[in-house]
């Protein structure tokens, strides 16, 4: 791929689209205030607070990611979204119960301003949801161009220069690829026909996509995953990227699988649980639900322990994971991993991790740092599905013929050296030989 010419600056207002404006969207957007406003710290944020290192070792360079690319500043982030519910952010703060009463009160009239568009959206996709604010329309086609309509409102009242969207709505039942999402002709066919395989995630993307808008999806559903959507992306010119936030388990897996394949350590067996009490929980309650999040949960270890090449040490894993709705601890989800892992002559040793973790503080700055990233790569000419981003999500989206790469850290040296790309700069091999000369 070509390297990206001059990247357009930043300037004017980034409207920030969000379907689904529950428990990470109002805690992402009532953070962006707090740290506006000077009352928080952005933490778990790269975009704010990471370096960067450029050049050799030696040459003591290693500015903000904020000051080396030019990033949209907060100030100019202006939100907007959709949801099923009629509350406004600050009432759904509240229920989601994430945020302290005391930091919501800090930032209760810029929430309260935040009121959601009626959503697209359909009981057969999310069974656990009863729905009150939602969008009239003859046919999926029809529910899909309302959603382009919101999004031109939007732009045009808000007055963003630019906009990105991303998908933090419920995760929808298990859908695989089909005929129907082969290209964007049948694509909008079968929207027409309301066929079963589209998805109310999936118009979202749709409308973004061919509103020239960037898309992220924050949840494990197939949405921008389909050759159709991939397409259009490419068509007209736009960055998408997916799927599922990489947050608490998956985040720990992601590290400690790629360190026993380092020291060709084996692996007999790998056992996760999950208590939590959030919507997201009572969602993921419903076997379709968690089939779609199984599915992403499942994927990394298969492809950093790479079987096929390691018979002997990675040949026999038994991997499984549970999720279970279980309403006492809300947002505070308890993630709990026994690993049977084998060492030298094969003797057994177990390690036991258990993550007490929030899981919308983990996910808020990755929804921060994938739309000022998304923002970038549109602006810097990027289209298409963007790997680099893969650091944020536990099953990233990849060209059809390639694995994903999920070891953690090989994702972050993708992201940083991806950056250096973008700005000239030459990129990082760790190679050091130069410096013993
Ligand atoms: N928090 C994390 O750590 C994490 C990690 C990975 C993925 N996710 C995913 O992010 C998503 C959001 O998580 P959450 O904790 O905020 O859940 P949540 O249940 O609090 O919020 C989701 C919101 O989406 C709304 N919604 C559902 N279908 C919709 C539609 N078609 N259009 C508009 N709105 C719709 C729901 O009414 C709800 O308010 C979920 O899919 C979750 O699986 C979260």
């Amino acid at each position: 791929m070509e390297k990206p010419g001059k990247i357009a600056l930043p300037k004017g207002k980034l409207g920030v689209l969000l379907p689904g404006m529950g428990a990470v969207s109002t805690t992402f957007m009532a953070g962006v205030e707090l740290v506006r406003k000077g009352k928080a710290q952005p933490v778990g944020s790269l975009t704010q607070l990471s370096t960067i290192r450029l050049g050799k070792r030696t040459d003591a360079r290693s500015p903000l990611i904020k000051k080396f690319v030019p990033l949209s500043d907060l100030k100019d982030l202006v939100f907007g979204g959709w949801d099923i519910f009629k509350d406004n952010a600050y009432q759904a703060a509240s229920k989601a119960g994430v945020l302290s009463e005391k930091d919501l009160e800090k930032v209760k009239p810029f929430l309260s301003g935040i009121s959601p568009m009626r959503a697209a959206f359909d009981r057969e996709y999310v069974k656990r949801l009863d729905s009150t604010h939602v969008k009239k329309g003859k046919n999926k086609y029809d529910l899909a161009t309302q959603i382009k309509d919101d999004i031109e409102n939007f732009r045009k009242t808000k007055r963003v220069s630019r906009l990105v969207t991303c998908w933090c709505g419920s995760t929808e039942v298990f859908i695989k690829p089909e005929e129907v999402h082969s290209t964007p002709e049948k694509f909008v066919e079968a929207m027409k026909a309301n066929h079963p395989a589209i998805a109310p995630s999936m118009l979202y993307a749709w409308a973004s996509v061919t509103s020239g808008v960037p898309f992220a999806n924050g949840a494990p559903n197939l949405t921008v995953d389909i050759p159709a959507i991939q397409q259009l992306a490419l068509e007209h010119n736009v960055a998408i990227c997916g799927k599922d936030f990489k947050t608490g388990q998956t985040m720990m897996k992601t590290v400690l699988a790629p360190a026993f394949k380092a020291r060709m350590l084996g692996l007999d067996g790998w056992y996760s649980t999950n208590i939590l009490g959030n919507r997201d929980g009572e969602v993921l309650d419903d076997p379709g639900s968690f089939k779609t999040k199984e599915e992403s949960k499942l994927g990394a270890l298969e492809y950093i322990l790479q079987p096929q090449l390691y018979p002997m040490l990675y040949g026999k894993v038994f991997h499984k994971v549970r999720i279970n709705y279980y309403p006492p601890r809300g947002d505070n989800k308890e993630g709990w991993d026994n690993i049977d892992i084998f060492g030298w002559l094969g003797y057994p040793m177990q390690i036991k991790v258990d993550f007490l973790c929030r899981d919308s503080i983990l996910a808020a700055p990755i929804v921060l740092d994938l739309v000022l990233f998304l923002d970038l790569a549109q602006r810097a000419g990027m289209r298409g599905i963007q790997e680099w981003l893969s650091f944020y999500f536990k099953s990233p989206m990849t060209a059809p013929d390639l694995y994903p790469e999920h070891d953690l850290f090989i994702q972050l040296m993708k992201l940083k050296n991806t950056l250096r790309w973008m700005m000239g700069e030459d990129l990082i091999t760790h190679l050091g030989q130069e410096y013993y000369d």
